[in-house]
């Protein structure tokens, strides 16, 4: 089995990416062949300052290597050094109609969002369905939001292969149910675009600021909660905290006698907690550059050497070949 997922270098990385991606792509590590990669050029479409996008892409390496990817096992690299997949989007594109394209919601959330609506933004999940199908995907592990870019691309696929024969796999993507929408500070969706993130290694006191600042309804500590599992804070500790003693803190919550003040206590000590080994093994991996850089070279080799194969399957039966 062949997973494959990307990230964009476009932000820290937060608890939203954490669990909703790169928890479930790290224990797919496991269990088959698994390919990761810095979506580079995907984050073009709406990051235009080239050293931000330097910086953020050394980041994700870290983020993702001191989170406990495995480059022995895993092929972990940069998108854009394996440029066969912009000629294999291309190829794509195609095949792909205009429709399909004018029905995704990310492209609609964008531009409501404010971000300039370009070919490479409009194009986007056709790069997408490339960097999929480049590497006879068959799992896709991603947060919820990205499951219509799946969909998309096993469209194209199933076009691409009516109209020229079998050549692409057709890959599933696989979402995590209890992480599939991990709230921001705010109650909505966590994303790096609300500004309601907790990052994964993000600076002590400022995420302290953030958990405490979470908005609470005006109840005394000891009233009881009988709706004590839709409360943001515990929804967030349950993500982070050892089961027991998020259950513990729910009955607390539930039967009356624990303040909110303490409760976002412990949810920050829990939080805090459970990245401390990553944190640690983070700060050792930022003092070494050349050799993250190392493994992001040595994985798209890999990793080109199988797209070129692709490529090469793809363009023959087109009659490029
Ligand atoms: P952002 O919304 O912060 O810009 P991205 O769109 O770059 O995040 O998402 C990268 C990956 O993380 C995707 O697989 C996405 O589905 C996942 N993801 C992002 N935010 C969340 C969230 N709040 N809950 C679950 N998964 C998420
Ligand atoms: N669009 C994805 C996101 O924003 C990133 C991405 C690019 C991706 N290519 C991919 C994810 C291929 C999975 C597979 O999160």
């Amino acid at each position: 089995m062949r997973i494959l997922s990307g990230i964009q270098p476009s932000g820290a990385l937060h608890l939203g990416n954490y669990f909703g991606m790169m928890r479930p792509a790290l224990e797919l590590q496991e269990k088959g062949e698994a390919f990761y990669f810095i979506a580079n050029y995907h984050s073009m479409t709406s990051l235009f300052d080239a050293p931000e996008r330097r910086k953020h892409t050394l980041d994700v390496a870290l983020d993702f290597l001191a989170c406990g990817l495995d480059p022995k096992r895993t092929v972990f690299f940069r998108q854009s050094d394996v440029p066969e997949v912009t000629e294999l989007a291309w190829l794509l594109s195609t095949v792909t109609p205009m429709g399909l394209l004018e029905r995704a919601h990310s492209y609609k959330d964008k531009i409501a969002k404010g971000i300039a609506p370009s070919h490479g933004l409009f194009a986007y999940p056709v790069l997408m369905a490339a960097d999929i199908l480049i590497y006879d995907s068959n799992v896709v592990p991603v947060g919820r939001d990205q499951k219509q870019h799946v969909e998309m691309t096993r469209d194209i696929a199933i076009k691409f292969n009516e109209q020229y024969g079998e050549t692409f796999v057709i890959p599933e993507p696989q979402i995590r149910d209890e992480a599939a929408v991990v709230p921001g500070t705010d109650g909505q969706k966590m994303s790096k675009s609300y500004g309601n993130t907790i990052e994964i290694f993000g600076d002590e006191k400022a995420i302290r600021k953030k958990i405490m600042g979470i908005v609470m309804d005006s109840r005394t500590a000891q009233e009881p909660k009988p709706d004590a599992d839709k409360n943001l804070a515990l929804q967030l500790l349950k993500l982070v905290a050892p089961p027991d003693a998020a259950k513990d803190l729910e009955n607390r919550l539930r039967a009356g006698g624990l303040g909110y003040g303490d409760l976002k206590k412990a949810l920050f000590e829990s939080y805090w907690n459970y990245f401390a080994g990553p944190r640690k093994q983070r700060a050792e991996l930022a003092a070494r550059p050349d050799f993250v850089d190392k493994i992001l070279s040595d994985g798209a080799h890999k990793a080109r050497t199988l797209a070129q194969k692709v490529l090469h399957r793809a363009k023959v039966a087109s009659g490029l070949v």
